[in-house]
């Protein structure tokens, strides 16, 4: 049997291309996020959605704390942003453009889509959590998403 130690698990499994999201909120008046490619639809009726945060993001306790978040799906051109997303103890949002959705919580400038939730249930998922996003408002600005595949940032438009 193939082993199934970290490095095969994410050698394998990242060949499974997805998009790009960047989780946000407003926590004490101050904008917080994280990068996340773990997001999907759950539910339409009702509407839930679901992202997986990992256990050693510091991040995501003080979002969850707030009961409500936002997913920004990431545009092509949005590479450099989940990069700068991704660093622990940074200022994540220098430089960075965003406007409040219904909920208060951040959407970016230039993400493709957003989708403004409440917290809705978070269940144990290992050394992540899984966590159920009741949706309350969601619009897109239509634009091409940025993929990761394999460890790396791919446009989409060069496929079409
Ligand atoms: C392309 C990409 C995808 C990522 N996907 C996830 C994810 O699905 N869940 C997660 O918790 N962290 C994910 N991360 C890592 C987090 O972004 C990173 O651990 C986090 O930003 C650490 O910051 P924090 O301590 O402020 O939470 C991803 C990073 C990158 C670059």
């Amino acid at each position: 049997m193939a082993s199934t130690d970290p490095t095969t698990m994410r050698s394998v499994l990242g060949h499974f291309p997805s998009g790009v999201t960047i989780v946000t909120g407003l926590v004490d008046g101050e904008p917080a996020g994280f990068t996340c490619q773990s997001f999907s639809s759950l539910s339409l009726d009702p509407p839930l959605v679901l992202i997986l945060p990992g256990r050693g993001s510091s991040s995501w306790p003080r979002i969850e704390g707030t009961g409500r978040f936002v997913v920004n799906v990431l545009a092509q051109d949005q590479g450099n942003l989940s990069t700068q997303f991704a660093k622990s103890g940074t200022d994540k949002f220098a430089g960075v453009g965003w406007s409040p959705a219904p909920s208060g919580g951040p959407i970016l400038d230039g993400a493709t889509a957003w989708i403004d939730c409440t917290l809705h249930a978070s269940h144990d998922g290992g050394d992540h959590l899984i966590v159920v996003g009741a949706v309350q408002d969601l619009a897109t600005a239509e634009l091409p998403p940025l993929v990761f595949h394999r460890g790396a940032y791919a446009r989409t438009d060069a496929a079409l």
